[in-house]
C-alpha cells in the first residue's frame, strides 16, 4: 500500500487519545482528523499529531474521506456518531465495547453498517493478549472436554467510578455500569472462547446502596446453549490497592483451566490448564510448540499432583499434564492491529487474527450488547431472562 490509511478519531479522552497515539505510530494509517465536544481537547490532541481539530464531528466527516473512523465516545454516545459516519460513507469503523448500553442503538447501528456494506470492528481487547489466546485455543480444541462451569470476577477500584474521569465522573458512569463497562468485555470473552455456543437464559442480582449513581455491582449467571454455565461478577466498591481485578476458571468434563489476569491480594498472575488426560506426551508438546509459533510460551507440565491439606488426603498421584504460564502480558491493541490489517487485506478476517475465529464486528457487540442488557433487566425485575436464539 502506497498511501497511509486516512482516519479520523471521535471522542478524544482517556482511550480516544490512545487509539490517535496507536494510530499515529503505525506505519500504514495516519491520523488527519480528531473530533471531540470539548474543542481544546480536540486542539491539544490535533496539534500533537498534525490532525485537523474538530468540535463537531458531523462537520469532520463532512469535511474529510476517511478509510477509518474511530469512535470513543463514553459507553452510551457510541450510536450517534457511528450512524453519522456511515451516513458520511465510511467505509470501516473502529468502535470502542461496549457497543452500546441498549439493544435497540446496537441493532441500528449493526443495520445500517450492513446495509451500507461498511465494516464494523468493535473493540472488545481481552481477545488480544498471549493468554487470551492460549484459553481459545485450549478450549476450541477440546483440551477440558467439554466446559461446564466457570467463573469470573472483572472489578475494578471504588475510585473509577467516583473519581477517573474528574469532573465528568459522576455523569459518565450514571449513563453505564459495571454491566456495560466491564462485564461487556466479560461476556464477549466467554462468548469467543466458547464460539459458537451462544448465552440462553440469564439471572442477575445487583446492588444500589453505596454509589447511588450507578449500581454498586452486577452478579449474574449465564447459560450458554451448549449447557455451560457461567458466574460473572463485576464490582464498582472494592477498595483494593490495584486499579482492576481480573480472574477467570473454567471446568470441564476432563480438564480445568484457572488464569488471573489481573491479580488481586495474595494473588499471582499466572495461567494454568491442567488438560485432559486422552492426550499424549506429543500432542501436549505439539500443542506447546504451535502455540511458541505464535508468540505465546506457555510451559508443558508432566506431574503427579498429590492433593493434601494437613492430615486430610484425597488420593490421586496420577500423572497428569498441563500447561502453565506465570505472567499474563496484555497486548491491548491487538484487536484494532488486526483491524486495520483487515482494511489493508480487504476482508473481515487478516492473516494476523488467522485461527482466532471472526475478528469481534457488528454481530458481536449486538449478542454483547442483547445479553448485558438481559442482566441489567433480569437484576431489575428479579426474573430470569431467556435470549431469543
Ligand atoms: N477496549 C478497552 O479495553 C476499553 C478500556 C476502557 C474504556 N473503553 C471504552 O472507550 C470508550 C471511551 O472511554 P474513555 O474512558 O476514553 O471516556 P472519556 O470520557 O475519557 O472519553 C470520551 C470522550 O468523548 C468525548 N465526547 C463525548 N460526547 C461526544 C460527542 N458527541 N462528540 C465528540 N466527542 C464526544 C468526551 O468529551 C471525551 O473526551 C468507552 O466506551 C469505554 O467503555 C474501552
Amino acid at each position: 500500500m502506497s498511501e497511509q490509511l486516512k482516519t479520523g478519531v471521535i471522542g478524544l479522552g482517556i482511550l480516544g487519545s490512545q487509539h490517535v497515539r496507536f494510530l499515529e505510530k503505525h506505519s500504514e494509517t495516519k491520523v488527519v482528523a480528531v473530533a471531540d465536544i470539548r474543542g481544546d481537547r480536540a486542539r491539544e490532541i490535533g496539534s500533537q499529531v498534525g490532525a485537523q481539530p474538530y468540535e463537531d464531528y458531523v462537520s469532520m466527516l463532512k469535511d474529510q474521506t476517511l478509510d477509518i473512523v474511530v469512535v470513543a465516545t463514553p459507553d452510551a454516545f457510541h450510536k450517534d456518531p457511528v450512524l453519522a459516519a456511515i451516513r458520511a460513507g465510511a467505509p470501516t469503523i473502529i468502535l470502542e465495547k461496549p457497543m452500546a448500553t441498549i439493544t435497540a442503538d446496537a441493532e441500528e447501528m449493526f443495520e445500517a453498517a450492513e446495509r451500507a456494506g461498511a465494516r464494523m470492528f468493535v473493540n472488545y481487547a481481552n481477545r488480544g493478549s498471549a493468554l487470551d489466546r492460549a484459553t481459545y485455543q485450549v478450549i476450541q480444541r477440546g483440551l477440558l472436554g467439554q466446559v461446564i462451569y466457570g467463573d469470573v470476577h472483572l472489578d475494578d477500584n471504588i475510585s473509577v467510578p467516583t473519581r477517573m474521569w474528574g469532573a465528568r465522573t459522576k455523569d459518565w458512569v450514571g449513563a453505564s455500569s459495571t454491566a456495560h463497562f466491564l462485564l461487556s468485555h466479560v461476556v464477549d470473552f466467554l462468548r469467543w472462547v466458547l464460539s459458537p455456543s451462544e448465552v440462553s437464559d440469564v439471572y442477575a442480582i445487583s446492588q444500589r446502596r453505596v454509589l447511588g449513581y450507578t449500581p454498586d455491582l452486577y452478579d449474574a449467571f449465564l447459560t450458554f446453549d451448549s449447557g455451560a454455565k457461567f458466574r460473572v461478577k463485576a464490582e464498582w466498591i472494592k477498595h483494593i490497592d490495584g486499579l482492576v481485578e481480573f480472574a477467570l476458571s473454567f471446568s470441564g468434563s476432563e480438564g480445568s483451566l484457572s488464569y488471573i489476569k489481573r491479580p488481586g491480594f495474595g494473588e499471582v498472575e499466572g495461567w494454568r490448564a491442567n488438560v485432559s488426560e486422552r492426550l499424549s506426551p506429543h500432542e501436549l508438546f505439539a500443542f506447546q510448540n504451535d502455540l511458541a509459533g505464535e508468540g505465546i510460551n506457555v510451559r508443558a507440565l508432566l506431574h503427579r499432583p498429590d492433593p493434601t491439606a494437613g492430615e486430610l488426603k484425597a488420593g490421586g498421584g496420577d500423572l497428569r499434564y498441563g500447561l502453565e504460564a506465570f505472567a499474563a502480558p496484555l497486548d491491548s491493541w491487538r484487536v484494532v492491529r488486526s483491524a486495520v490489517d483487515a482494511v489493508l487485506e480487504d476482508t473481515l478476517t487478516p492473516s494476523s487474527w488467522d485461527r482466532y475465529g471472526p475478528l469481534p464486528t457488528g454481530i458481536d457487540g449486538l449478542r454483547q450488547t442483547q445479553v448485558v442488557a438481559a442482566i441489567v433487566e433480569s437484576a431489575e425485575r428479579d426474573a430470569a431472562i431467556r435470549l431469543p436464539a
